[in-house]
Formats: C-alpha cells, sequence, structure tokens
C-alpha cells in the first residue's frame, strides 16, 4: 500500500475538447497554439501526452501553470506570437492542436505552415474554430443585443468571431498551408438555460468581453439589455428554459 495523493477528479470538459483530444490521441509530444489558461493543455496532459503550450499572455500562462498545479500534471508553458515565426525546431511535435484561437491570427494560413513545420512528417494537427455567427446565437445575440441597447462602440469586440467559421474557408486554409488529409466539420450542442438573465449572468461570470460590458451598465441599461437578449433568444425556447445553439468548426489535417 502507498500513500500516495490521489489524482484530482478532472472537470467536465469545455466544448470541443473531447473531440480535439480524440483527433491528436497517441501523440507523444503535443503542442497547445493560444492555449490560454490551458484548459486544452492541462487536459491533453491527463490523456498522457508530454504537452507545450503557448500563448502571448503571461496572465494567461500563469492560470495555466496554476491549472495544471491543481491537475497535478506538467506542462512545458512559452510566451509566444503565432504571427512570428514560432520558436521551436523543425519537426519537434507529433501533434499540435488549437481551440479558439487561430481566428485571431494576422495570417491564419502563415500560422498553419508554422505549425506544419514544427510537426514531424506524418504528424496529426487539430484546429477548433468559432463557426459563422448565425450558427452561435450564444454569443451573437447577446452582442447584437449590446450593440442594440448601447451602440456600436461597445459592441465592438471580439471581432475574429466567425472568421474561418465556415468549414469549407477552414479547410482551404489548411490545404493552402500544405497540410493533407484535410477535414472540416461542424461540432454542435445547445446550452441549456433557465432564461436570458441567468445567460447573461454566465456570460458575464466566464467571457471576458461581456464581464466588462456589465461592469459598466447601470441596472437600467442591463436591465433593458436582457430584455433585448430575451427577445432574440425567444426563438430557442424550449420547455421551461431555452436551449441555445452553439457551433464550432472542428478541422483535422496531416503534415505530408
Ligand atoms: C479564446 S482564447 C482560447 C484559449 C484556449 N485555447 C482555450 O481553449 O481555452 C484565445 C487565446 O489566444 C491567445 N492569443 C491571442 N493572440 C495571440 C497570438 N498572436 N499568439 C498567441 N496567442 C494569442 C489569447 O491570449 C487567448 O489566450
Amino acid at each position: 500500500m502507498t500513500d500516495a495523493a490521489p489524482t484530482p477528479a478532472a472537470a467536465p470538459l469545455p466544448f470541443g475538447v473531447a473531440e480535439l483530444l480524440a483527433a491528436v490521441a497517441g501523440s507523444r509530444s503535443v503542442l497547445d497554439l493560444g492555449c490560454g489558461s490551458g484548459r486544452l493543455t492541462v487536459a491533453l496532459a491527463r490523456d498522457g501526452a508530454d504537452v507545450t503550450g503557448f500563448d502571448t499572455s503571461g496572465a494567461r500562462l500563469e492560470d495555466a501553470r496554476e491549472r495544471a498545479a491543481e491537475a497535478g500534471v506538467r506542462l512545458t508553458l512559452v510566451e509566444a506570437d503565432m504571427d512570428d515565426p514560432l520558436p521551436f525546431p523543425d519537426a519537434a511535435f507529433d501533434g499540435v492542436t488549437s481551440r479558439l484561437a487561430l481566428m485571431i491570427a494576422a495570417d491564419p494560413v502563415a500560422t498553419l505552415r508554422e505549425l506544419g513545420r514544427v510537426l514531424v512528417p506524418g504528424g496529426r494537427l487539430a484546429t477548433a474554430l468559432w463557426a459563422a455567427l448565425p450558427e452561435n446565437p450564444w454569443f451573437d445575440a447577446p452582442r447584437a443585443a449590446v450593440r442594440a441597447v448601447l451602440g456600436e462602440e461597445r459592441a465592438s469586440f471580439a471581432r475574429a468571431f466567425g472568421t474561418l467559421g465556415d468549414p469549407e474557408d477552414a479547410a482551404r486554409a489548411h490545404v493552402a498551408a500544405g497540410l493533407e488529409a484535410v477535414e472540416a466539420r461542424l461540432v454542435r450542442e445547445r446550452v441549456p438555460r433557465a432564461d436570458a438573465a441567468e445567460h447573461w449572468r454566465s456570460l458575464a461570470t466566464e467571457n471576458g468581453h461581456f464581464r466588462r460590458v456589465d461592469e459598466a451598465l447601470t441596472e437600467t441599461d442591463r436591465h433593458a439589455v436582457v430584455s433585448e437578449v430575451a427577445a432574440r433568444l425567444a426563438p430557442f425556447a424550449e420547455g421551461d428554459g431555452l436551449a441555445i445553439p452553439r457551433a464550432l468548426v472542428l478541422v483535422t489535417a496531416v503534415r505530408p
């Protein structure tokens, strides 16, 4: 008998993470682009890969470090910019992942080319991007409500949302970067909410863009925004509450 501390239980996987894990399963070393606070990165390490995450945000990398420590896994975390040549040698990784980050790149094809360079021949790449806005009323409706009530300036955030959000466009970018066996598909789910007020509260808690909008609201403005969100989400009523669609584009590819 040993007294080894039990491994902490994993939290439910964020949207798209299960699909990304499956796409690179068995890769011994994985690079995670725009790893942020490490939600995918830690899940990859829990799956047994030797994982390197990179991001431009030192604060997010610090969050990822804490998440890894809590999960009892080791990560290599690097501050780097996907718009620059990546600070990794050729063929350094068996797998590459990117969740909700590639659409921010100044030139996604150039970034994908760099990702291909750091993959071994035959190495797998898996990219998840938010699908186009009409597939994502969970985000589009509240931002449109902010625009309608508070004006364009307050709604001018997350402009990259939906870029490469059509599976054909996303696949084309991967092919243009020299990757092969490119397949792209939509992954859909519905977010259950009691009502629009609950949806707004959860966005204002979990999403930095909406948190900043919410923090600046008067009670009157908040009420107006939530009423507008409710009107825009009315088509998604289900039972006593809402079931709000959201969707990702998942692309898988292989380095020739
Ligand atoms: C929406 S978050 C996704 C984070 C993480 N992949 C996840 O699934 O939770 C986008 C991330 O891309 C990072 N990012 C933005 N521009 C970047 C760049 N030029 N190079 C690398 N990372 C970047 C941001 O700091 C942020 O952590």
